[in-house]
């Protein structure tokens, strides 16, 4: 049986997975580790409110559990080795550079991991794949486990996690299902049920689904592409919407009532962000390329333009509006994370919408309950360096953006307010009497529809 874990990669999905992971199996000795010793550091934080990320209910967890059977360590080796079973959570971007560039997932990362579990390892391990992989990738690690390894014995099983961010304590306690492909071996058998063991601590069996490796590692790219296709397919018909008179949040509902649609993931937004939508569908394009499944490519890459499209008609539709009614060129921007609960903004579609009006001489208020401003700025530098803009005109866009401290020093004698995060703070604030009220007479953007009466005069509400 299973007593210690290792989980390369303390990140958004290492984290908390294990949290709970030590959290429900007293018994197991979970050491989480990382290459990034800064990030190790936050996380062996004594107060609870460094922690490297925010998750809500995740402090608790840690509480519970760090120095008891939870560990934060950056000694990757002796992890590895002290170990009967090894997650990789690290992270597998869009290439940057070389065949696939733009498309393809990156995994440089879980090949050094796999490289370091083989040449660190004394014993035999079972190795598995938590981050999100192209189909096939389990080939591959055990070819390099096999070439940097040949004494000990290797099982690779693919588990890829589905919890989203925000929400993510909660969607490991009670997922929707855990999927774990093995071989169709004895050693794969036995090592899928040393896995199913630990899960079966706090997931009913029945919500345990065990399938091949392949199946498994595709499912997960499937799941994500579905997810990001309904959210596209409702920001398609936000714009229809916007030209008909229709409203989108009355059409969404008609929708979903249908029990064969059903009503989630049916939320029209500026768009979808977040680390892995659109690369994990970029990945699907890529890989349908390579069996030269073109339809099916074009069909996937659709809903990453249709997300493009929809950030920037929002970004224009703000800018057109400053063009034809002021001089005056500034705009609050509300959120700053790919959505609320969590301090989280890669990719977020408040990066694109506002590297547009800075680029366009806009300056802006922007404020985020959770996002710091150190990596507001370094988002926007590094959208702006990433697309070739000098270094010297990049500081001077910056100069024009302030991050604020609250919602009522960004929108204080704001004219023009744009909401791009859903966090319960701006859908809780009261915005028409704001609209009605303030001797600005300002103009409100609301990209997540958390206005209530949308005919207002000064309101864009997105799809109405
Ligand atoms: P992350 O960037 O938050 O964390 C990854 C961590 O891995 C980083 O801290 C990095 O320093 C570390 N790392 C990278 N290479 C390493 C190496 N060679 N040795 C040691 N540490 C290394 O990423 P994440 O959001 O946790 O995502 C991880 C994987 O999980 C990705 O494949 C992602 O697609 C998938 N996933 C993410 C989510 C999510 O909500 N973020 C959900 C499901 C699946
Ligand atoms: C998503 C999936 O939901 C997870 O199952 C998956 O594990 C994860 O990706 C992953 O692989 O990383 P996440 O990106 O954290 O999780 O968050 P979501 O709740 O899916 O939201 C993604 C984006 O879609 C956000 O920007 C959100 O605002 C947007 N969204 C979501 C909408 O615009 N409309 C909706 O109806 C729902």
């Amino acid at each position: 049986m299973v007593s210690k874990i290792c989980c390369i990669g303390a990140g958004y999905v290492g984290g908390p997975t294990m949290a709970v992971i030590a959290n429900e199996c007293p018994h197991i000795k979970v050491v989480v580790v990382d290459q990034d010793k800064k990030k190790i550091k936050s996380w062996n934080n004594k107060s609870l409110n460094e922690l490297p990320i925010y998750e809500p209910g995740l402090k608790e967890l840690i509480k519970n559990t760090r120095n008891k059977n939870l560990f934060f360590s950056e000694d990757i080796d002796k992890a590895i080795n002290d170990s009967d079973m090894i997650f990789m959570a690290v992270n597998t971007p869009t290439k940057k550079t070389g065949k696939g560039k733009g498309f393809a997932a990156d995994l440089s990362s879980v090949e050094a991991c796999a490289k370091r579990i083989a040449l660190k390892s004394k014993s035999n391990k079972i190795v598995i794949e938590k981050s999100t992989l192209p189909v096939r990738t389990a080939e591959k690690i055990k070819e390099v486990l096999k070439k940097f390894n040949k004494k000990n014995d290797f099982e690779v099983i693919s588990n890829p996690e589905f919890l989203a961010e925000g929400t993510a304590i909660e969607n490991l306690y009670k997922s929707d299902r855990v999927l774990i492909g093995g071989e169709n071996t004895i050693s794969g058998k036995k090592a899928v049920n040393e896995l199913v063991e630990i899960y079966k601590n706090w997931i009913p069996h029945s919500k345990i689904l065990k399938t091949n490796v392949w199946s498994s590692e595709l499912a997960k790219l499937a799941s994500n592409a579905m997810l990001a296709q309904r959210i596209s397919s409702i920001n398609s018909f936000s714009v229809i919407c916007e030209r008909t008179g229709a409203s989108i949040q009355e059409m969404s509902r008609a929708i979903g009532m249908d029990t064969r649609i059903g009503p989630k993931f049916l939320e029209s937004s500026v768009g979808f962000g977040g680390s892995c939508f659109k690369k994990d569908i970029l990945n699907l394009v890529y890989i349908a390329r390579f069996y030269n499944l073109n339809e099916v490519a074009d069909y996937w890459h659709g809903v990453v333009k249709i997300n493009s499209y929809q950030m920037l008609r929002f970004a224009k539709t703000i800018n057109n509006h400053l063009k034809e009614n002021t001089n005056k060129k500034v705009v609050s921007i509300l959120g700053w994370a790919f959505k609320k609960n969590t301090n989280d903004s890669r990719e977020s579609p408040s990066i694109y919408v506002s590297t547009y009006l800075l680029e366009r001489e806009v300056s802006l208020k922007v404020y985020d309950p959770m996002v710091p401003a150190n990596r507001i700025k370094s988002d926007l530098k590094n959208y702006f360096v990433s697309n070739g803009i000098k270094i010297n005109q990049v500081n001077k866009l910056l100069n024009n953006c302030v991050v604020c401290n609250s919602l009522k020093e960004a929108i204080f004698d704001s004219s023009y307010v744009a909401i791009l995060t859903k966090w319960d703070e701006f859908e809780n604030f009261n915005w028409i009497s704001h609209l009605n009220n303030h001797k600005c007479k300002p103009f409100v953007f609301d990209g997540v529809n958390v206005t209530k009466n949308k005919s207002h005069n000064n309101l864009y509400s997105l799809g109405n």
